[in-house]
């Protein structure tokens, strides 16, 4: 079995450097967890995209620790090979230093090897007590679904060049904190290089041009399991929803002319259950 991804080995992956960029995917529980594993990505996000992807809200902000611990777990029970970071969501990292830290425990707890939280400057205090707690750190920068509000919706970021500047900054600012990389969400390509070409760490785009050392998408998204909104930086592979769809309602036709169950997926009555249904002994 392959060695397990760890939190130095990402942080050395400078593309610059001739490393092979990063993969990210966000998995949610322990089938998504699975899938992407088996397909050797680098890194799996149990991201608080969750909120709009699994559990059906519009925006990030509903979801809590508790939530985050219960998927966060699920995770970690299939023992990935790729390394575990978990979001910290909307304010479980606003309020104090403390909170902060024992928030980030429960998901280290969980299962996770790193959190991740989203903002720059402001949250310096919050990744050093993390980073002093031995709890690694992925900064996230750009659109921060978070400050949602804040930003007058999910809107490409760093645009004009004072911004830009800002976004470089922060990077700094955060790898001098202890952060061992840095997502780079909705931000144009040229800043989203400037960054990366600034900090020894690797940056993870998404919405990001080409230029990062890593590339992460939302799983729902690529899969196409969640169709309903096409962002401009989502490459769909699969249309997993429409298939699901043909699948099931072939199977509630089947069901309906009387073609399911059929008799190979019927017991006759000397069969021995047990083996039968779950492989298990007799
Ligand atoms: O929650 C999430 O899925 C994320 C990615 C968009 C990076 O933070």
């Amino acid at each position: 079995m392959a060695a397990r991804v760890t939190v130095p080995a990402v942080r050395s992956r400078k593309v610059a450097a001739g490393a092979p960029p990063l993969v990210m995917v966000t998995a949610y529980d322990a089938p998504t967890a699975r899938l992407a594993d088996a397909a050797e990505v680098d890194l799996l996000l149990v991201g608080d995209s969750l909120a709009m992807v699994v559990l059906g809200y519009d925006d990030t902000l509903s979801v809590t620790v508790d939530d985050m611990v219960h998927h966060t777990a699920a995770v970690g029970r299939t023992a990935p090979r790729a390394l575990v970071v978990a979001d910290l969501p909307w304010m479980s990292y606003h309020v104090s230093v403390e909170d902060t830290v024992r928030n980030a425990a429960r998901l280290i707890r969980a299962g996770a090897t790193a959190v991740k939280l989203e903002g720059g400057a402001k949250r310096l205090p919050m990744v050093r007590a993390l980073v002093d707690a031995e709890i690694p750190v992925m900064g996230h920068l750009g659109l921060t679904p978070q400050s949602v509000h804040a930003l007058g919706g999910f809107k490409v970021q760093g645009r004009r060049p004072e911004a830009a500047d800002a976004l470089v900054e922060d990077a700094v600012a955060l790898v001098e904190a202890g952060v061992f990389a840095v997502v780079l969400e909705a931000v144009p390509a040229a800043v989203a290089r400037r960054v990366t070409e600034a900090v020894p760490v690797p940056t993870i785009g998404i919405g990001a041009g080409p230029a990062c050392d890593g590339q992460v998408l939302v799983l729902h998204d690529l899969l196409g399991l969640e169709d309903r909104v096409l962002p401009r930086f989502v490459r769909r592979y699969a249309s997993l929803r429409a298939d699901g769809t043909v699948a099931v309602g072939a199977f509630a036709a089947d069901v309906r002319s009387g073609a399911f169950p059929g008799a190979d997926e019927t017991y006759e009555p000397e069969e021995r259950l047990g083996a039968e249904v779950h492989g298990l002994p007799a």
